[in-house]
């Protein structure tokens, strides 16, 4: 099913809203993230409008007049395609900001899963995106009939006496059942898989991270898998699975991620949940952060919450502070001390040496530690 909302170069406005408890750095942050999911959707940024504001219009959004006098006259004048909104709209705002502008809006949860859509390449990938945006899609129906046409159907599906919107709920319903079914299957084909790699005596690591952190390039560096590398978000949407030797010639499995990112919609988290059990299934966590990103502390802290709510924060892990060949000086990094951490370039190999070590301790470790112990923070650098 196509439903990619942004077919190459489209001019975008971004828009945000401001408010009171929000500081000004982080909601612009927040818009250059934005900026480089609609960059990775082949969009072209042409500009951003913030507006601070003490609560969301219901309407709108953003004020009303802000949308009038600013919005939509900056709208006229680049010649916008698209405005993304940074935070999620109800469905009567959006309808009501296309009104105004006479353009085309999405927030940055529709934009992520059109990433998503593009992106996902296995079967099972597939399948969990549709699954997203139909669950996101659906209670966002009531209304919209006539723009339903490109979910495909439509005519000649029509039963008497019914409206076209209420086959198109029955449609999307279904289609969302069998989407569950197929993905169930799925599942226990990879707990099977999963149940036969934990008979023998490996041990299971998962790669996680912020998005662009550098965790298919490390996998790459480590075990010469050939797994794609790219400087957009979510490059990786369906986990990797290689084969490590430890210098200590103890075998890892180790398996790369979708990328984690702040406020990712709970959709994704929901219909990926196949996809991140592997993070729940494995003995030991390898972090990978990108330490010439300014904030990445904050990012550590986001993966640290996904992995929370996912019940997997306790899991012995190893801090990778990674793209170390970007930065000028030798300075110290801070980073959270119950960890072990070390300092590695995936693109130069620098530190790898240093992390399989690491690995080897933790692995040593992991197999004689009682589950779900914590280890201590050591550097390993
Ligand atoms: P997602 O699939 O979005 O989760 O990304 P990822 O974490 O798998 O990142 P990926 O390995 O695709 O790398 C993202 C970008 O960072 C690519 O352009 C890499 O070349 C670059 N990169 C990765 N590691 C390093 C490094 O050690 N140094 C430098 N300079 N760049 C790196």
């Amino acid at each position: 099913m196509d439903m990619s909302h942004l077919p190459g170069y489209e001019k975008v406005l971004l828009v945000s809203l401001q408010l009171p408890h929000e500081k000004e750095n982080e909601v612009e942050e927040s818009l250059d993230e934005l900026a480089r999911l609609a960059d990775t959707a082949g969009a072209r940024v042409v500009g951003r409008v913030v507006q601070r504001s003490r609560r969301p219009d219901p309407a709108t959004f953003l004020g009303r007049g802000k949308v009038r006098d600013e919005i939509a006259p900056a709208c006229r004048e680049l010649g916008v395609d698209l405005v993304i909104c940074d935070q999620e709209l109800s469905p009567a705002q959006v309808r009501n900001l296309e009104e105004a502008l006479g353009v085309r809006v999405i927030d940055r949860t529709q934009l992520i899963l059109d990433i998503f859509a593009r992106r996902a390449r296995t079967r099972e990938g597939k399948l969990q995106v549709e699954l997203a945006q139909l669950e996101y899609l659906y209670p966002r129906l009531t209304g919209r009939g006539a723009e339903l046409s490109r979910l495909g159907g439509g005519i000649g599906t029509r039963g008497p006496g019914e409206t076209k919107l209420e086959t198109d709920r029955r449609r999307i319903k279904r289609r969302i059942a069998e989407l569950r079914r197929k993905l169930e299957e799925v599942r226990r084909h990879r707990t099977l898989l999963r149940s036969r790699r934990q008979k023998a005596p490996v041990t299971l690591a998962s790669l996680v991270g912020y998005t662009n952190a550098g965790k298919s390039t490390l996998l790459n560096a480590l075990t010469g898998a050939d797994v794609p590398v790219e400087d957009k978000l979510f490059a990786t949407l369906d986990p990797t699975t290689r084969r490590l030797v430890l210098p200590n010639k103890e075998v890892v499995l180790l398996t790369d991620t979708v990328g984690f990112i702040r406020r990712l919609p709970h959709h994704l988290v929901a219909a990926f949940r196949a996809t991140l059990e592997e993070v729940t299934e494995a003995d030991l966590l390898l972090h990978v952060v990108d330490v010439s990103s300014p904030d990445y502390p904050a990012r550590i802290e986001a993966v640290d919450q996904v992995l929370a709510s996912l019940g997997a924060r306790e899991k012995p892990t190893i801090l990778v502070l990674n793209k170390i060949d970007r930065l000028t000086a030798e300075e110290p990094w801070l980073v959270p001390a119950d960890r072990p951490a070390v300092a590695v370039s995936a693109l130069t190999g620098r530190g790898l040496d240093k992390l399989c070590q690491a690995l080897n301790l933790l692995t040593y470790r992991a197999s004689r530690a009682p589950a779900g112990k914590n280890n201590t923070g050591r550097n390993f650098r």
